[in-house]
């Protein structure tokens, strides 16, 4: 391609992508598909690879996160970023109405809108780039977070449409409740701390000195205000249009009441409906809508007159608490669970609640017989949040945590600063066992598909599998017509394996054994070892006898692993039982080595040669594949010429690149034709 060309579609593309990131963001309706988005984006990175000096300011690749910050540069709000006073009650609500009735003539409207629960932000926008974000800070200066800002897709790096010079806006940038859960499963499977709630995490991660870890978590941002004032805007709501006219996300979920009635209504609808949302709110904001007649009412030290906050109650319930349970998880993560007398709260039954952790069992003094106090947050299980300590009486029992495993009676341990107890009998409490082999036969693991959980537990109960070598010693004859009864609306039933699901179970179990060794080391289920650590463990180790053997300053030299990884990691190997596992895994020929140690292989068997790598693959990810070309004498190069010698594509290569290459008559070939020109 020639510089005009280049520099031509630069710019094409940035325009492009710019639009269907505020269709799919902003607008939540997308006109392509997140792949197509995908392949764009991949265009544009290997064009701005090949000719820098044409990438523009404004361009999307950026949102993967700049250099690493050291300390936020302190900035001065231009105009000062205060709080809302807040109410509790409809009588407040109509106190403010009443206020704002008393300073003001005419006619008044209220806008009512989400307090979405995350961290206030001030965006500026210079010509419609996005040239600094900072947070609340004291109201007065905040610290300095533009580049972490830049990773978050809501917020545009340019504006679109018709924008002003200079525009200041306000908004809140927050953690989705799924991406958080997503965030805390990750960090589980890495041994990190967890994050308390999505506001934490939000906050958390904004504050974070490396924007390409930022760049990783998906944080998200309504803009809710803009201090800039318009000649064609006259109200709060036309704003918000406005403001999602030029990009910017705003909440659909805004309504203009008229009466203090109109507002009591979107309060109640939001505090029942609020648990369908992917977000968390603590309550409601109410403006005045007329932005004169803001303006008139005006400020005090800490406030907008014109502007109060409800906060939502937690629906709370009083009952006694009969007893506890403790709950071993299929990590042996140990749960106390409350069981209550049955109490009516927020529309269901509840007759148990999660008492969290032994410290917080210490923490509330919690006694059997108690009154204690039950809370739903956003949560789906509701909680113990407080005892009525007033209303206890002489025969309540004090209780302490669980000494031993409810399922097998072994000591519990706790580690140094981790809230939870643990049953450290991994290899022989039923709930682990099962955990274990669930996990191993699971999609992302072997991908044993004819097996699940019912059917596992089955041969659990029936003893002909307590680990993941038993698996490979089954039979067809130990399968079929085993037993097992159910209850089947009141009824028991007994069903039976047929000869068909026999048969599939052991064809399953055999089309394991080509499962690559990064899966089956993430299958064995060793503690803080997610799919991640495995693949990066697999590729540095080649085999399981050089990770078996592997001291800590080895595991730990390895990017992203740490301390905490490493210790799992060589206690799992230095059990005797976990060396008879594989000892056995091996016998039954699952893969526990690389294949021909792809990426040791040097060679020149690919001299001269150019590729193109496009699309995503089984085996080996594109940077892999990239890799692998180069140590074999190799070239890699960003799109396609008459001069490339091969393009090796994965599934969902992009349909233009197939026939530009077709066109050209360039041979398209496969993960497994480049197996065998390397091997
Ligand atoms: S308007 C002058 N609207 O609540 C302040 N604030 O104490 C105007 N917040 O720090 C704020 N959702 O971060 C406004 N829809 C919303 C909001 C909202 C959340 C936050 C904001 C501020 C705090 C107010």
């Amino acid at each position: 391609m020639n510089k005009e060309d280049a520099k031509n579609r630069i710019t094409e593309l940035t325009a492009l992508l710019r639009e269907h990131n505020y269709k799919y963001y902003v607008l939540s309706a997308p006109v392509i598909s997140d792949y197509e988005f995908d392949f764009l984006l991949k265009e544009l990175e290997e064009l701005e690879a090949a000719f820098p000096e044409f990438k523009l300011p404004d361009s999307p690749t950026q949102r993967v996160g700049g250099e690493p910050t050291k300390e936020f540069k302190t900035v001065i709000h231009k105009y000062p970023m205060l709080s809302l006073s807040n109410s509790y009650s409809e009588g407040e609500i109509s106190e403010f109405d009443a206020r704002v009735r008393k300073l003001i003539d005419g006619n008044i409207e209220y806008t009512c809108e989400h307090k979405y629960d995350g961290v206030a932000i001030g965006l500026t926008y210079i010509n419609g780039l996005l040239t600094t974000a900072v947070t609340r800070g004291d109201g007065t200066q905040g610290d300095d977070v533009t580049n972490n800002v830049k990773t978050i897709k809501s917020i545009p790096i340019r504006l679109r449409g018709d924008y002003p010079a200079e525009l200041e806006v306000r908004g809140e940038i927050f953690m989705s409740i799924e991406g958080f859960k997503r965030l805390n499963k990750e960090r589980e499977e890495k041994g990190e701390n967890l994050f308390a709630n999505p506001r934490n995490s939000a906050s958390g991660t904004l504050k974070m000195q490396d924007p390409a870890i930022v760049a990783k978590r998906p944080l998200d941002c309504f803009i809710y205000n803009t201090p800039n004032e318009f000649d064609h805007i006259s109200t709060h709501y036309e704003s918000l249009k406005y403001l999602r006219s030029i990009g910017l996300k705003t909440s659909t979920n805004v309504a203009i009441c008229r009466t203090v009635e109109d507002i009591y209504e979107y309060i109640n609808d939001w505090n029942e409906g609020r648990v369908h949302l992917d977000y968390d709110i603590d309550g409601v904001v109410i403006k005045v809508n007329n932005l004169k007649q803001q303006k008139e009412l005006g400020y005090t030290a800490k406030s907008p007159r014109w502007a109060i906050a409800y906060k939502f109650k937690a629906e709370r319930a009083e009952t006694r608490l009969l007893s506890i349970d403790y709950q071993v998880g299929r990590t042996g993560a140990v749960t106390p669970v409350a069981n209550l007398e049955p109490v009516l709260l927020a529309g269901t039954t509840v007759k148990r609640a999660s008492l969290h952790n032994a410290d917080i069992m210490q923490k509330l003094d919690i006694r059997i017989k108690d009154l204690v106090y039950v809370e739903k947050g956003g949560e789906i299980i509701p909680k113990i949040v407080g005892v009525n300590t007033e209303a206890r009486k002489k025969n309540t029992i004090p209780v302490t945590f669980a000494e031993n495993c409810p399922e097998c009676g072994t000591e519990l341990v706790r580690n140094e600063g981790e809230a939870a107890y643990y049953c450290p009998n991994e290899d022989h409490c039923p709930p682990q066992i099962k955990g274990k082999l669930e996990h191993f036969i699971s999609r992302k693991a072997m991908n044993i598909d004819s097996l699940g959980e019912g059917k596992i537990e089955m041969l659990f109960d029936h003893h002909l599998v307590n680990n993941i070598a038993d698996l490979y010693d089954l039979t067809f004859d130990q399968l079929y017509g085993l037993e097992k009864v159910i209850v089947d609306q009141g009824k028991e039933k007994k069903i039976s394996f047929q000869k068909k699901s026999a048969e599939k179970i052991i064809a399953g179990i055999e089309k394991s054994k080509e499962i690559p060794f990064f899966k089956v080391l993430f299958a064995l289920g060793i503690r803080h070892v997610g799919e991640t650590v495995a693949k990066k463990l697999a590729l540095h180790f080649n085999n399981i006898d050089l990770l078996a053997e592997a001291s800590s300053e080895a595991l730990i030299e390895i990017d992203e692993i740490g301390e905490k990884i490493a210790e799992s990691v060589i206690n799992w190997f230095e059990k005797q039982e976990h060396k008879e596992i594989i000892v056995r895994l091996k016998e039954a020929g699952v893969q526990l080595a690389n294949e021909a140690s792809p990426m040791q292989i040097s060679s020149d068997k690919l001299d001269g040669k150019s590729f193109v790598v496009s699309g995503v693959f089984s085996s080996y990810s594109r940077e892999e594949l990239k890799l692998l070309i180069e140590q074999n004498g190799g070239k890699n190069v960003g799109s396609i010429s008459s001069k490339t010698d091969f393009v090796l594509a994965g599934d969902n290569m992009g349909p233009a690149k197939r026939q530009k290459a077709e066109k050209l008559g360039i041979p398209i070939i496969t993960e497994e034709d480049f197996q065998q020109m390397i091997s």
